[in-house]
């Protein structure tokens, strides 16, 4: 009697959604689901868009040299953050306007994330308010603050951040003005009312010639302080008393301050929102992480889309990677579950590349593992 033939193994789709496997796939969801304008808004960068290409073309012009015979047991994906256990290097980081993806907003976000394990960074211009947010959270999360005009508000900000369970405050330091965000020109975006900044309901306008003629009328928000400066750091970890990181940073000088004042180093540009042809912070990372030299951690977020880039980010010298669009792609297509499933998939690649490297644990990446790749993308 011939044996019964094998049972095919179950395909690999992120539960409760079938076919939707990697980030792509949740991307494909949220163009379907959204209104057009609401992905242009979550999609765009600035001007031609150059910056959002180089962020996710850094990673693939790396290439990976896995050591062979490592003799793993088996992986450890922990991570420690400020005294917080994540159950990978990879977290939330700060979106706005979580209401024009999902009726649930950031409750579904910190829901999800917690779901994951995963740290969540709230944005200032979160359509929740940062007493619902806390309330709804199941686990860390962090506050992420644009200093406004008025210190007395920013200061309250912090405050309230700070009573609702925000663990630290990262200060936005790469936005003075909004970018040129053409696509939402184009299409005359501004925010509705389900992404209204209600953290900030009832302050004043601010004013100065960017509050009077933004170049985005439709998203710049004219409260948000041009003027910040370094002083403005220190004042903060006064009064906020949390650890305070500066996310916004690519340049090794500007990371060697913050490390020596004590702010953790938060390498972004913004996801390619503000300025265009801003570098990819991939590739000043090892020179960043050099002028850091493991005082403070050092972040980096910008075109992370598979648990390969993850590994390279780390390997390079970062101690955790975040992602913005991936999760609220996961936010559009499926609420809470849609952002646990996007954090898992990733944390499953970037398990899976750790096994393959033969690294036991995200601290165990180092250089010698990243090289160039054979040749540039097409
Ligand atoms: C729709 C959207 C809204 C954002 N809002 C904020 C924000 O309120 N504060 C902030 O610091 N960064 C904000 N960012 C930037 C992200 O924190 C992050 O730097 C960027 O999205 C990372 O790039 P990625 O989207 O390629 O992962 C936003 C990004 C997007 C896409």
């Amino acid at each position: 009697m011939p044996s019964p033939p094998p049972q095919s193994p179950p395909p690999q789709t992120a539960p409760g959604r079938p076919g939707r496997i990697t980030l792509a796939d949740f991307r494909a969801a949220a163009r379907e689901l959204l209104p057009a304008a609401a992905f242009d808004y979550l999609e765009g960068g600035a001007a031609d868009e150059r910056t959002v290409r180089w962020n996710a073309e850094a990673y693939e012009r790396l290439a990976l040299l896995p050591r062979v015979l490592a003799g793993l047991p088996g992986v450890d994906m922990r991570c420690t953050l400020y005294g917080t256990e994540l159950s990978s290097p990879v977290l939330l980081a700060p979106t706005a306007a979580h209401g024009l993806f999902h009726p649930e907003a950031e409750a579904a976000t910190v829901r999800g994330a917690a779901a994951a394990g995963a740290l969540t960074t709230v944005s200032t211009f979160s359509t929740l308010t940062l007493e619902e947010i806390g309330a709804a959270a199941t686990g860390p999360w962090w506050f992420q603050l644009y200093v406004q005009r008025d210190r007395a508000l920013t200061e309250d900000l912090v405050h309230r951040a700070r009573a609702a369970g925000a663990r630290a405050c990262v200060v936005t330091v790469d936005t003075p003005v909004t970018g040129l965000r053409e696509r939402d020109l184009r299409n005359g975006f501004a925010l509705p009312s389900h992404g209204a900044p209600v953290n900030l309901a009832g302050a004043a306008a601010g004013s100065g010639p960017d509050a009077a003629a933004p170049a985005n009328p439709g998203i710049h928000d004219p409260r948000i302080d041009p003027a910040v400066g370094w002083s403005d750091l220190e004042w903060l970890r006064t009064v906020s008393g949390l650890p305070v990181l500066a996310k916004g940073i690519v340049r090794p000088d500007d990371a060697r301050r913050a490390a020596e004042a004590g702010i953790g180093v938060w390498m972004s540009n913004h996801g390619g929102r503000n300025l265009d042809t801003a570098v990819a912070p991939l590739t000043t990372l090892p020179a960043v992480a050099e002028a850091v030299a493991g005082r403070v951690p050092v972040l980096i977020d910008g075109g992370v889309r598979r648990g390969t880039d993850v590994v390279k980010a780390l390997a390079l010298g970062a101690d955790a990677v975040a992602i913005g669009r991936p999760y609220v792609w996961g936010l559009a297509a499926d609420g809470a579950e849609g952002v646990r499933a996007t954090l898992r998939a990733l944390h499953r690649e970037t398990e899976l590349a750790l096994t393959l490297l033969g690294a036991p644990n995200p601290a165990s990446l180092t250089p010698d593992l990243v090289g160039p790749a054979w040749r540039s993308p097409q």
